[in-house]
């Protein structure tokens, strides 16, 4: 399958970071998000993050011209008419995945392959709400998506073997390296992150330690790059929540009730890094 253009929707932390990835690895970019203001910041960060690129030496200044040039902002879903491959990467919720991949499937040529880049939601049910079952697959990126070398690779049980070697092909051109899990709650890497992230957070509610000591026992304990408090803040809290509340939902078993003071931190819109404030302050970083 020759794919020249990357449909992403969805232009938040990993919606840009992705569409980055591709523009790097040569590919032509349409990018559309539900709102405008977050798909001009997008745009800002993609040419903060391409400039990069350039001082670190990956690529010179012409070749980064090239790739700001390859990407185009949607403005609505009918633009991805153009995409030969789309991925989504919309809020964690069922409800505005099924309305956004609905009209997808009406407007993308039959055999366009939608990916979606949920954290935990079933493939298979995300792909029964589309008429192309078999061209739908899970395709799960790690944040940030430019440094992060994993790609879970998700079939749903109706995905044909076709749609899952175009996605690796894919997954190997943009310059990861594609694992496949099988569709269950939470797939692999969430399945077992997420539940340690909400034992560190009943650790800090119940006063065990406090949010810097949590941190500190699981980088020199178990030499983690960083602890899980500070990587709940980086993922976003409220991602965290929906995952868990899928994990809940889909094992029923209570060892994964997510921790109310999670529950909390979602509800004050403490979401971490993205709004400037979670288990720590981020207000003094924030380039925005
Ligand atoms: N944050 C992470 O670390 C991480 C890692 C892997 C996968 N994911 C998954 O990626 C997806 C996106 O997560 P995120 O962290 O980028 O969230 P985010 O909140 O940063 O971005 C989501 C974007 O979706 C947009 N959106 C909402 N409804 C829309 C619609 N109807 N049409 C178009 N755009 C719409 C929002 O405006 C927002 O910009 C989720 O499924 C999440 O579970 C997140």
């Amino acid at each position: 399958m020759d794919i020249k253009v990357i449909g992403v929707i969805g232009a938040g932390t990993m919606g840009h970071g992705i569409a980055q990835v591709a523009l790097q690895a040569g590919f032509q970019v349409l990018l559309g998000d539900v709102a405008k203001d977050i798909l001009e910041k997008a745009r800002s960060r993609i040419a903060f993050g391409l400039a990069k690129g350039v001082e670190k030496g990956k690529f010179s200044e012409t070749q980064k011209e090239e790739m700001f040039k390859n990407l185009t902002l949607a403005t609505t879903l009918a633009d991805f008419a153009a995409a030969d491959f789309v991925i989504e990467a919309v809020a964690e919720d069922f409800s505005i995945k099924k309305d956004v991949l609905g009209e997808l499937d009406r407007v993308c040529r039959p055999e366009v392959i939608l990916a979606t880049n949920t954290s935990s939601i079933s493939i298979t049910k995300i792909a029964a709400t589309t008429s192309r079952p078999s061209r739908v697959i899970g395709m799960h990126f790690f944040n940030p998506v430019l440094l992060m070398r994993l790609l879970e690779i998700i079939r749903g049980l109706a995905t044909e073997e076709k749609t899952v070697a175009v996605t690796r092909q894919l997954a190997e051109r943009l310059g990861k390296i594609p694992v496949e899990a099988n569709d269950s709650p939470g797939f692999l890497a969430n399945r077992i992150l997420i539940p340690m992230i909400n034992e560190a957070i009943y650790a800090l509610m119940e006063g065990v330690g406090t949010a810097e000591a949590i941190d500190t026992v699981m980088k020199l304990g178990a030499n983690h790059p960083m602890g899980p408090l500070a990587l709940a803040d980086l993922v976003g809290l409220d991602v965290c929540l929906a995952v868990l509340r899928t994990l809940h939902e889909g094992f029923g078993d209570s060892k994964y009730r997510p921790c109310p003071l999670l529950v909390r931190m979602v509800e004050a819109g403490f979401l971490g890094q993205k709004t400037g404030r979670g288990f720590y302050s981020y207000e003094h970083t924030r380039k925005e």
